[in-house]
């Protein structure tokens, strides 16, 4: 297998978590890290072991021997940082949500094509094992035809007008920083095209919502989303069909666990596969399979996925007239 250069943009949470997994994948370097301080760099650098560190993005993106940049900034910085890596022809890893709104996220797929650059969003919940047991068993028709969907995404989180969850410049919110996951999951096992949606949100005094209710409506099918910062909650998901259910554990985007009922609620199979190294490295081996297949897009993650979310993304905030600044 090929190595890899890997750069990462930002230093933050996430960025620690992904590194984590990064240094445990075959034919991943940990080549460069970029931060917007020196100092940040070079610690992330030698916690990791990565070869270089710089203390701006843009020195970072001039690097010649990059092969691929993981962005693990806010929302708000998506766009320019992914403009910025592919003006300089590099394939792009970006975090969810991947932009603010189906503006930018136009901008950036249209840069991809024109520079033919691969460019995916880092939906790891996509690319995980019982993930996609469940889209298996869901195509071999074992629940027979999907009608009901709910999945919820809801913690606690400690108001902090500083954490980029409740900052209106950083893209905070619910919305895109939980609800991604869940619409994600409806519209893999319902539909990319829901008929119609009703969305509630508790918006907070700084102009993001803390908390949401989503319901997609498909021609015979119904899912029901909750999301927030408000309640801590169990996060479980299940979808149902004539047949029986699919019931995903605990944290259904990033459980380890799935397991299959039949129409009397009898289980007749559990998959459970544990995470190799923190659970990111199923996102990371995507990465590197379709860098090395010469490919643009993932089919696991593919443009059509995070388009039709972005845009039910779009919609929930139009009717709730949240807008980021600058919108
Ligand atoms: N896949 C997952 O499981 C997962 C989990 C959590 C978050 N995320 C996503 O990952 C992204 C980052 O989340 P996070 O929780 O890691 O955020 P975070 O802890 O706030 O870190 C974000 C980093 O971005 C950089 N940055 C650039 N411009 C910034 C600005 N204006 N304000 C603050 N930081 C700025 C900073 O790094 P430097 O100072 O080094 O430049 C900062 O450390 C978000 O899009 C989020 O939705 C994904």
């Amino acid at each position: 297998m090929n190595k890899l250069n890997w750069a990462i943009i930002g230093t933050g949470r996430i960025a620690h978590t992904f590194a984590q997994a990064l240094a445990g994948v075959e034919g991943a370097e940990l080549y460069a890290v970029g931060s917007r301080s020196l100092q940040k760099a070079q610690a992330f650098a030698e916690e990791f072991g990565f070869k270089k560190a710089y203390g701006s993005y843009d020195e970072l993106v001039k690097d010649k021997g990059i092969d691929v940049v993981y962005i693990a900034t806010p929302m708000s910085s998506h766009y320019k940082d992914t403009m910025l890596c592919l003006d300089n022809g590099l394939n792009v890893l970006c975090e969810k949500s991947v932009s603010l709104n189906m503006g930018e996220l136009d901008k950036m797929l249209a840069k991809a094509r024109e520079k033919g650059l691969f460019f995916m969003e880092a939906m790891w919940m996509k690319c995980r094992p019982v993930y996609l047991k469940a889209l298996e068993w869901v195509r071999e028709s074992r629940i027979g035809t999907p009608q009901y969907l709910k999945a919820d995404f809801c913690n606690q989180v400690k108001y902090d007008r500083s954490d980029r969850l409740f900052a209106p410049e950083c893209g905070g919110g619910a919305l895109l920083d939980l609800a991604v996951y869940p619409l994600t999951f409806a519209l893999d096992f319902l539909g990319r095209e829901p008929k119609e949606l009703t969305a509630y949100a508790h918006i907070g005094k700084d102009g993001v919502d803390l908390s949401n209710s989503i319901t997609l409506k498909y021609e015979t099918a119904f899912a029901d989303i909750s999301s927030g910062f408000e309640l801590p909650c169990i996060n479980r998901a299940v979808i149902s069909g004539d047949k029986g259910s699919i019931v995903f554990a605990d944290w259904f985007f990033c459980c380890c666990e799935v397991t299959l009922f039949d129409d009397e609620t009898n289980m007749v199979e559990k998959c459970e596969i544990p995470n190799e190294i923190n659970g990111y490295e199923y996102e990371i081996r995507e990465v590197h399979r379709c860098l090395e297949a010469g490919l643009t897009e993932s089919k696991l993650v593919p443009h059509e996925s995070t388009i039709a979310v972005m845009k039910i993304m779009d919609e929930c905030r139009r009717r709730w007239g949240m807008k980021f600044p600058n919108e």
